[in-house]
This record gives structure tokens, C-alpha cells and sequence, in this order.
């Protein structure tokens, strides 16, 4: 198993099917976006947190979007159905893509939905295609940020734009936080605000801008905890004990960064420096 396979989120991504045939949907029959889009999303507050990037980026159907870290395809499904976009969505674990790939097809937007299996700091650069770059909670899992900015300012057109909803360190980590975050959350690096804006301004980034979710997303963690054992029984029986038990895992130990204080979250958002 590698090791970003040690977060427990993304062992199982086949459970989204059997979300899908328990909502009623036969194994490979069509499906619209809008009813998948309750387990398709792996970040916080769902749909609500795309309709920002809408927002915030002004996406039309003219708009070119590609979506860093796009595990099951939800976000970049729902930006290419709501606003008529293009999306590339770039997914590194093949199991995922391979999900994203077929529920993209199966909700008929694969013309405008590509899916791009790999790393993103090898996705190819031709020369500046893109108006955005959208990621929700993949940076964190990326440490080389230098690569990872300098990647988006050579993919994007001048003037193009970020929209990243990632972690960042609020305090000094303990031993037992920076355990959970290396080995349960795969994120092995994480800057202070100061730090992240820097970086991107190094990269050829500017009019940066950080708005802090911390108190939001915690409120959004402690619910989900409160509603994963709320509906326990019935997530153990459509997916089987050991994947429950490691939801509940996952979700606890989330719960217990956002508790401590020293994680925080972000809406990132920049502009390529257009000279
Ligand atoms: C928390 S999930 C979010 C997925 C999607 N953005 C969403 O909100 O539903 C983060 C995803 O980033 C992917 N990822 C991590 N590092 C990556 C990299 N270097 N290149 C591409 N994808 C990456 C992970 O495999 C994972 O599927």
C-alpha cells in the first residue's frame, strides 16, 4: 500500500458505489451530477465551497479550470455542470481517477471534464492554458511548494488565478499532532499564513489573499463526527465494520487537530503576476 493509502479516507473510494446503488441508481446506469454530488466531495461544506470558486473566479462557459488533487471528481463535475466550464481534473492515486473517470462518464460530462491520472508537479506545461487553478485540501498533501507554485504560474495564462482551500499552521504542533498530520493526514509540511503568502509572491503570485475557515471548518468537523455515529449502524452495514472503523477514525483525529488549536484553514486565493 503507498503511503498516502495510510489516510483512511481513501481506502474504500469504492464505497461511493454503494452509496450510489443504495440511493436506487442500477450499476451502470446514467446518472445526473446533482445526484451523486452528497458522496462525491472529499472537503469541507460540499457544494457551498465550489459555488465560492464560481463566484470568486466568475467561471463561465468560456472558462478553462484545472483542479489540483480532484479525487472522486465531484468539485470539477459540479464546476463543469453549474457554470459549463472545461475542468482537467489531476488525480495522483489511479484507483480514484479511475472512479472519477467512470462517474464522469456515466453523468455525461466527459466532454468537458478531462481526467488527468498523476502527479501534478508532472502535469505537462504548454505554454499557459489555463485561466484557473482550484484545489480543495490536496495541497496539504504536497510539500514541495516551490514546485507546486511555480508548476500553477507556468500553467496558468497571465493574470490567471488560484483558488485553494488548503491547511496551515496556526501554532507549534505537538509530537502527537505532527504524527497524526505525517502519518493519518499525509500532510508532512504545512506553513504559517506569513510563510504560504511568501512563497506564492516568491512564485510569481500576487494581490494574495487568506481567509481564515479555522472556525468554520471545525464546526463542520465536529458535526460530521456527530453525524457519522449518529448514522453508524447504517454506514457499518452498507460498507462493512473495518471501513466504519476507519471513517471514525479518520474523522476523530480531524476532529482532535481543529480541538488543539494549531491547525487552522484557509481560502487561499492569488493572481499571476501578468509582466
Ligand atoms: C482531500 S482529497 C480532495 C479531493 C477533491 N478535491 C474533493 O474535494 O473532493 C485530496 C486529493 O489530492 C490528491 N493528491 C495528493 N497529492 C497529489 C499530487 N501531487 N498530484 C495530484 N493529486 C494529488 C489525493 O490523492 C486526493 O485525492
Amino acid at each position: 500500500m503507498s503511503d498516502i493509502k495510510r489516510m483512511k479516507l481513501y481506502c474504500h473510494p469504492e464505497r461511493v458505489y454503494n452509496e450510489i446503488n443504495a440511493a436506487g441508481y442500477g450499476k451502470d446506469a446514467l446518472l445526473r451530477e446533482k445526484d451523486i454530488r452528497f458522496f462525491d466531495q472529499y472537503h469541507y461544506l460540499g457544494t457551498d465551497a465550489v459555488d465560492d470558486a464560481i463566484d470568486f473566479l466568475q467561471v463561465d462557459s468560456q472558462s478553462r479550470l484545472i483542479e489540483i488533487g480532484s479525487g472522486l471528481g465531484g468539485p470539477a463535475r459540479y464546476l463543469a455542470e453549474k457554470a459549463g466550464c472545461h475542468v482537467t481534473a489531476v488525480e495522483i492515486q489511479s484507483d480514484l481517477n479511475q472512479i472519477a473517470s467512470s462517474l464522469t462518464n456515466r453523468c455525461g460530462l466527459s466532454g468537458r471534464v478531462e481526467h488527468f491520472c498523476g502527479d501534478i508537479l508532472e502535469f505537462p506545461e504548454d505554454g499557459g492554458n489555463f485561466d484557473a487553478a482550484v484545489s480543495w485540501l490536496a495541497v496539504l498533501h504536497i510539500p514541495n511548494r516551490q514546485a507546486l507554485f511555480k508548476k500553477c504560474f507556468n500553467i496558468l495564462k497571465p493574470a490567471g488565478k488560484i483558488f485553494f482551500e488548503d491547511y496551515y499552521k496556526l501554532g507549534a504542533f505537538s509530537s502527537e499532532e505532527e504524527k497524526i498530520l505525517c502519518g493519518d493526514v499525509q500532510c508532512p509540511y504545512l506553513p504559517a499564513a506569513e510563510e504560504y503568502k511568501y512563497q506564492l509572491i516568491e512564485n510569481g503570485f500576487t494581490d494574495v489573499k487568506f481567509e481564515d475557515k479555522t472556525v468554520c471548518w471545525s464546526d463542520f468537523v465536529r458535526g460530521r463526527v456527530e453525524k457519522f455515529i449518529e448514522n453508524r449502524d447504517r454506514y457499518a452495514k452498507l460498507h462493512g465494520n473495518e471501513v466504519a472503523d476507519g471513517m471514525e477514525d479518520f474523522y476523530k483525529k480531524i476532529l482532535q487537530l481543529f480541538c488543539q488549536g494549531n491547525l487552522g484553514g484557509a481560502r487561499i486565493t492569488a493572481v499571476k503576476n501578468g509582466r
